[in-house]
């Protein structure tokens, strides 16, 4: 019966080779698959077989009916391939979907570019940082108020002997002493964009937020200069006829230390119901305190320098005028939200 078996079984594969339609393949499915298929009715004959060649015999059959199928499936599929339409190449075609930076990706690129033109080089300090170069380094010191305001994420970890504790960066400023003992000589202009983390969550704060610092250490650095840069990079990231003015204020590492404020893009200065009085607060800057200088190795009596540290989130919202009813939708990954930028 072993011949009769493989008979069978190459009738139809020839058969399936010369096949040139889907309804034939059917049509030879049936033949040899389907309940009276020739294939089948092998199997019922096995019945008169002696007991030990069953099994020989059994195996045999069902090998052949599984090529035979294989063979029927991949016959139809070549057909069906070369029945396809016809390719039309003047149709025009499906573009594919591209992404985009994401809006605040892109921010990050368009400011460091600002300052890059003057000088400035970017630079990037650890987001996993030690207490030190985030609080004592920059004259913050452990029971000082100013930190419970920053509302840290401390890190359960081993403190370290020297630096203290393991902290999430709560702002770019703990960059400050990284720089000036990297660099250590200065000149130093740097501009330090990255993560920061504070325990803050609703409507206008995010968890993890950007921040850029830019620090400017040098001979005969003033007042003057730190203006002169953040005009530069309001005229040049806000638009031409935008100024900016410093509100006196408190810094524990700059000293003399400012709020900084540009005219209201609206009322260009000149007050209305979204400014009030015609200013929008930016943020910080200052001059940096003799005390940070000497943490970082620096001396206080022969270099001065300014540094100023603010929100990517918020100079993107107020340069392009965007109104998000909740900051946290900026990282949600909804691509309705950034799909419209
Ligand atoms: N680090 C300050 C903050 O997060 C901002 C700042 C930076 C102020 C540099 C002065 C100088 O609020």
């Amino acid at each position: 019966m072993n011949d009769e078996v493989i008979n069978i079984k190459n009738e139809a594969l020839s058969q399936i080779m010369d096949s040139i339609s889907i309804d034939e393949l059917d049509r030879l499915q049936l033949l040899y698959l389907g309940r009276n298929g020739k294939l089948s009715n092998l199997i019922k004959k096995l019945k008169s077989l002696p007991e030990i060649k069953r099994k020989e015999v059994g195996i045999l059959i069902n090998e052949a009916k599984n090529t035979v199928i294989k063979e029927i499936v991949s016959k139809k599929n070549s057909l069906k391939d070369s029945t396809r339409v016809w390719f039309d190449p003047t149709i025009p075609g499906i573009k594919p979907q591209t992404g985009h930076l994401h809006l605040i990706t892109s921010a990050i690129s368009e400011i460091s570019s600002v300052f890059e033109r003057i000088g400035f080089v970017r630079m990037r300090y650890p987001e996993v940082e030690w207490d030190w170069f985030a609080f004592e380094a920059l004259n913050m010191p452990g029971d000082h108020p100013a930190r419970d305001t920053l509302e840290t994420f401390f890190i359960d970890t081993k403190p370290h002997p020297k630096f203290g504790q393991m902290v999430l960066t709560p702002h770019t400023s703990s960059g400050q002493v990284r720089e000036m003992k990297h660099v250590k000589v200065p000149p130093i202009r740097m501009v330090n964009i990255a993560k920061c983390y504070r325990r803050q969550s609703d409507v206008s704060h995010t968890q993890m937020f950007h921040q850029f610092e830019g620090l400017v250490v040098d001979k005969n650095i003033s007042i003057v200069n730190l203006k002169g840069a953040l005009d530069y990079f309001a005229q040049n990231f806000f638009g031409k006829q935008r100024k900016t003015r410093l509100r006196p204020y408190h810094f524990q590492f700059t000293e003399p230390s400012f709020e900084v404020d540009i005219t209201c893009d609206i009322c260009n200065g000149n007050g209305c119901k979204v400014c009030k009085e015609g200013w929008l607060e930016l943020g910080g800057a200052g001059m940096v305190h003799p005390i940070v200088l000497k943490n970082g190795g620096i001396d206080p009596n022969v270099y001065s320098g300014f540094a100023f540290g603010w929100g990517v989130e918020r100079v993107l919202m107020m340069k392009a005028g965007i109104k998000i009813p909740d900051l946290r939708i900026l990282y949600s990954s909804d691509l309705r939200f950034l799909r419209q930028f």
